[in-house]
């Protein structure tokens, strides 16, 4: 039971691990509502295997790219998601990332521990630094908008957005709106925080990454398909840009064998944006309190407009 006065029976998977598909399809047979994971793929398959009384999809994530929403809105189901909650996190993450990669933290912290660190020397793992840069956000979102107001600080002279509309709260981190191909052109780091549509999708391949300059870093946190991976891995191991950093891959787990993974100029975290105990245990609260909303036919505090 919960402050929305319903007693629920719940089925659950009780693992860290995706649940496998045919469990998947079994367990929802007859739900009311699905609480899912951003690995779970919500497709026409789950929703009949639902069957009629489905009412409410909960994901415990911002992103719903995993959610096949025009059927799910086909079938007047609603969807509450987890916006905001994560913001902060996800920001964070995004700025250490690019400074882990601009200035080459994983290969130093290797080099340390495999002997390679002989001396001080003057050229040695230098890298590439914030002040009186040119940033460029793809995507000036929530998260988009969060990044921009934390790189800021660091002496970022000029920070370029692009998108499908301006947005007038980027007038907050003096935010010059412009083209994609101007932004990948004149962008020492170049940022990608959209969300991953049918239009973002293998968004950034060759044609944007010969457009960058040579020592820009380009750095993933939205999802992996926005990225065509053999077209960045051309343009880190050509030297056609500098670096890259990213959260996010195609597939997840990216496999330990994947050509990017034996790139020095390539830094790969495990999808970790919005990993803090306190956020997740935030976005988990509000999940249940979408699902529990949805369940009753009440507002629900972050519905997916659909
Ligand atoms: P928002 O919806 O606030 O932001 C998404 C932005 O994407 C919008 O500003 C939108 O701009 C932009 N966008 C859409 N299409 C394009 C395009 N063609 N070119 C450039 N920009 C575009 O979402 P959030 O900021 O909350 O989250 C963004 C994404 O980050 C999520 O969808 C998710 O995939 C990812 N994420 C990853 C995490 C991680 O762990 N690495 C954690 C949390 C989120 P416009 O309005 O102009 O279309
Ligand atoms: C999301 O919420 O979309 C992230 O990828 C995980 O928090």
């Amino acid at each position: 039971s919960s402050r929305y006065g319903t007693a629920c029976k719940v089925s659950l998977w009780d693992s860290d691990e995706p649940i496998p598909r045919t469990d998947l399809l079994q367990g929802v047979s007859g739900a009311h509502g699905i609480l899912c994971l951003l690995s779970d793929r919500i497709d026409a398959e789950v929703i009949n295997a639902a069957g009629p009384n489905l009412k409410v999809i909960s994901t415990l994530s911002v992103g719903f790219d995993h959610l096949a929403v025009g059927e799910i809105k086909k079938r007047g189901v609603r969807v509450g998601y987890t916006p905001d909650v994560l913001t902060d996190a996800t920001a964070e993450l995004t700025v250490a990332l690019l400074l882990a990669t601009a200035r080459r933290i994983p290969e130093g912290v290797e080099e340390v521990k495999n002997g390679g660190w002989s001396s001080w020397k003057p050229l040695w793992l230098c890298g590439y630094g914030l002040s009186g840069s040119t940033v460029g956000v793809i995507g000036l979102g929530r998260i988009g908008l969060a990044i921009a107001r934390r790189l800021k600080p660091f002496g970022v002279k000029r920070l370029l957005y692009s998108g499908r509309t301006s947005k007038p709260q980027a007038a907050e981190v003096d935010g010059e709106f412009a083209s994609l191909d101007r932004l990948v052109s004149e962008s020492d780091f170049v940022v990608v925080s959209c969300s991953l549509t049918p239009e973002t999708q293998g968004l950034c391949d060759k044609a944007l990454f010969s457009k960058m300059k040579k020592t820009a870093v380009f750095v993933n946190t939205s999802r992996g398909a926005v990225v065509n991976q053999e077209d960045l891995h051309e343009a880190l191991s050509s030297g056609r840009i500098a670096a890259a950093g990213l959260d996010v891959t195609t597939p997840e787990p990216l496999p330990t064998d994947h050509p990017l993974l034996k790139l020095k100029n390539c830094v790969i975290l495990p999808h970790i944006g919005s990993a803090t105990y306190s956020t997740r245990g935030i976005m988990a609260e509000l999940c249940a309190n979408n699902l529990l909303a949805g369940l009753t036919g009440s507002a629900m505090p972050s519905e997916l407009a659909l």
